[in-house]
């Protein structure tokens, strides 16, 4: 249907809907188009679908939970079964099995909602200059206000009117200069926010010993670190949490994305015992809450996709195709192909040492979606993806960078 009625996010709003790539089916890692045209999905949708397209057993327990009960809120002093059990099921697979877990509906809302716990956190604790928000250079959280407000990349930031106050950058690769912010202000900063794996920011793993620093910075100035695991989490990097991979524990961390696989929109933060205890000695009421937090479907889903996760063997499988994935980069890098690559389990990037935008619509041109960040590509394939399928990824990969080479 030709129609100018949609804005597409991220997009050039005059651009015509015809110019669109309109998918219609999915099944596993492949898409399908409204012109017969089949994609291997490189990009897990947008960093999102671990068990792939299709999954019959998560369509299954939405439909069962639609038929039950379709949606109703959580706000007091209501409650409902999934959204019980998912906050269970998530902070048991976490490193604060005794947390307590707050639901969202995007990442976004997540990120808003870890910034203002950080803020309220200290507020209870009488501690109300203590608003400062620190974020690093290519951190990326979503568009919200105050998502916003602490994105890394300025073209994220610019063009809104004012965003939140109280925000302090630090280079995204050194430990130094957040030592002496903390030096200079530790009394007045609420929290550092961080992604352990940078992903909109071209695929950034931490430079080692960086969260060991941020943590031990944090501790001795009282400040909050939060993980932002929107992408990291479930299993993307080989563990159900990244802070898990690096061995950090975060105060609080947000997920969204992989919880469901992005089958049904769900996401939420998950905050550590010592700040629930805080959060539950308030007898004030809580003034924060979103229509969809722990909405029944969504949540369903939730459950559904994490049993498939580990009845699939996901988070493990995730370290083999790290491997398969590092195998096809140093083959590519071997011939010439690519500068570098950088990542781990199932996200990454390679470096062409020249704009990637070319070479990211020749491979999708031999059915391929990726991302182009930058110089770099993109990666972070669904987690069922075979060595086979990952074999194709990467012929067509070398024949796009062939064809594209200058
Ligand atoms: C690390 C991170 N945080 C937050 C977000 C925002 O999530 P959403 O687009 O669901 O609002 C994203 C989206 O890609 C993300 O990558």
């Amino acid at each position: 249907m030709d129609s100018n009625a949609l804005i597409h996010p991220y997009s050039i709003v005059g651009r015509s809907e015809n110019e669109f790539i309109r998918i219609v089916s999915g099944e596993g890692v492949k898409l399908t188009d409204d012109a017969g045209n089949e994609y291997i999905d490189g990009l897990a949708s947008l960093w999102l679908c671990q068990i792939g397209h299709g999954n019959r057993t998560v369509i299954d327990a939405i439909g069962a939970q639609l038929d039950q009960l379709a949606t109703y809120n959580t706000f007091e002093p209501f409650s409902n079964g999934p959204a019980v059990e998912l906050a269970e099921m998530v902070r048991a697979r976490s490193q604060h099995p005794d947390g307590r877990v707050f639901l969202a509906c995007s990442g976004s809302e997540a990120v808003d909602t870890a910034l203002k716990f950080a803020r309220r956190i200290h507020h209870l604790k009488g501690d109300t200059d203590r608003q400062i928000i620190v974020r690093r250079s290519a951190g990326y959280h979503g568009v919200n206000v105050g998502g916003t407000s602490v994105q890394g990349g300025a073209a994220y930031r610019e063009g809104w009117g004012d965003l939140m106050p109280h925000v302090v950058e630090i280079p995204n690769d050194d430990v130094e200069p957040a030592a002496q912010l903390f030096a200079e202000q530790g009394d007045r900063i609420a929290a550092v926010i961080s992604e352990p794996i940078q992903g909109a920011g071209g695929v950034v793993p931490p430079p080692s010993g960086y969260f060991e620093g941020l943590r031990r910075l944090c501790t001795e100035h009282g400040a909050l670190l939060i993980f932002d695991e929107v992408i990291c989490g479930f299993g993307r990097t080989g563990s159900w949490f990244a802070g898990q991979t690096f061995g950090v524990a975060p105060d609080m961390f947000t997920f969204a994305k992989g919880v469901t696989s992005g089958y049904i929109p769900l996401a939420g933060v998950l905050v550590s015992r010592d700040i629930a205890d805080l959060l539950e000695a308030d007898e004030t009421k809580f003034m924060h809450g979103y229509t969809y937090s722990g909405h029944p479907t969504a949540c369903a889903a939730g459950i559904a996709n994490i049993g498939v996760i580990e009845s699939e063997g996901l988070v493990d499988r995730a370290h083999e195709i790290g491997d398969r994935m590092e195998e096809g980069f140093l083959a590519l890098q071997g011939d010439g192909m690519i500068d570098s690559y950088r990542g781990l389990g199932g996200i990454w990037a390679c470096d062409l040492g020249r704009d990637a935008t070319e070479a990211k619509e020749a491979f999708l041109k031999r059915g391929v979606i990726t991302r182009s960040i930058g110089n770099a590509l993109a990666f972070c394939p669904p987690l069922i993806i075979t060595d086979d399928e990952i074999g194709q990824l990467f012929d067509r990969l070398d024949d796009a960078l062939r064809a594209t080479a200058p």
